[in-house]
């Protein structure tokens, strides 16, 4: 999941011929049969639900980058922005927090592409890169490496649904942990689950550390509906693309066209809410890892998506209740976008 990603900087990207010394820890495969019977349960549950993290797999990764290109997405470009603007200010803060060095811990690494700029500005100890998704993240990280000889960088294969298995590896040194959450994926926890996410990044720095994230703002229904329901169609793909991984990963057969994409601001629960709406009767088979069936009834919904906006107090206030000492904000002029910097 990339900030830039034109096919030429991709390309780019995979030319460099990841050098054998690569350090990728593998810290997921362990759950792959857990997060299978999870997306099973999930939907054949009464109320249908997926969990975000089935939308990425490699279409449905491309495709969320050519939702970060659309006219109407706007967190993407937003909080770009707010960095260029901001990255001397963040870097000085940094500095002052963390005087005897840290780690960037890179959330969501993907490519990594969000973190290169940072890395010169604020000259971390280490580089760890943490994706869900092995694929980007060996040539990320070997590029990281080639462009940072000093630089002790890797990689690291993890669920971000679970924190706290990053503990070995953070303990391998003695700086404390910097994260960068870019994106507002933390946007798609629940308020509290948020809270509990924020808390364990927290205390992963026994005390000591910090948080660079960014965070999506509250702001009228209509332009930020626009941004989960563009003109061209691309989000309506990447939401129904959840199915086809669940063809793959629970050997199912859902017919993608027989499912609408629908999404609105649920302005009480202060969210974006993504749906796939069945558009006839239907039943769907699943092989793995177990057999199932299940009847959706037209009309039915999969939620597939929750993305939740914040005010900057409200933001401001799931930090405090994190337990972080301290924080500072930066928006664009508009404030449809917020960057935080939290110090545990
Ligand atoms: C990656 C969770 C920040 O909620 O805006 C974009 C995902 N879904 N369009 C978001 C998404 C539909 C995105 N996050």
């Amino acid at each position: 999941m990339t900030k830039i990603s034109a096919s030429a900087l991709r390309d780019d990207f995979f030319a460099v011929a990841p050098s054998a010394t690569t350090r990728i820890v593998e810290l997921h495969t362990e759950n792959l049969a857990e997060d299978a019977a999870r997306l099973l349960a999930g939907l054949l549950a009464a109320d249908a639900r997926t969990d975000p993290k089935f939308f990425y797999d490699a279409q449905g990764s491309a495709l969320f980058d050519a939702i970060c290109q659309l006219d109407e997405y706007h967190p993407t470009r937003i909080e770009a922005s707010i960095f260029s603007e901001a990255r001397e200010a963040i870097a000085v803060e940094i500095s002052r927090a963390l005087p005897d060095g840290f780690q960037w811990v890179d959330l969501g690494a993907g490519d990594a592409a969000k973190s290169r700029d940072w890395l010169s500005a604020v000259a971390p100890r280490r580089y760890v890169g943490v994706d869900i998704a092995d694929a980007w993240l060996r040539p990320a990280v070997a590029r990281i490496a080639e462009a940072h000889p000093d630089l002790d960088a890797i990689g690291v294969v993890a669920d971000l649904t679970r924190p706290q298995m990053l503990a070995p590896v953070l303990d391998e040194v003695s700086e404390p942990p910097l994260f960068f959450y870019p994106g507002s994926s933390i946007g798609n926890f629940e308020p509290l689950r948020a809270i509990t996410l924020l808390r364990t990044l927290r205390q992963l720095g026994g005390g000591f550390g910090g948080l660079l994230i960014g965070v999506d703002c509250e702001r009228d229904a209509g332009r930020l509906e626009a941004a989960y329901d563009d003109a061209l169609g691309v989000t309506a793909a990447f939401n129904r693309n959840v199915l086809r991984v669940a063809n793959r990963v629970l050997g199912a057969d859902f017919d993608p066209r027989a499912f609408a994409h629908r999404a609105w601001f649920n302005a009480e629960e202060r969210r974006i809410e993504m749906h796939l709406v069945a558009s006839t009767q239907q039943t769907v088979r699943f092989t793995q890892p177990l057999p199932a069936e299940r009847d959706f009834e037209a009309g039915e919904h999969i939620v597939t998506e929750y993305s939740y906006k914040y005010t900057p107090a409200r933001f401001g206030a799931l930090l405090d209740a994190a337990g972080f000492s301290s924080h500072r904000v930066w928006q664009d002029p508009a404030r449809r976008f917020a960057v935080f910097l939290a110090i545990a």
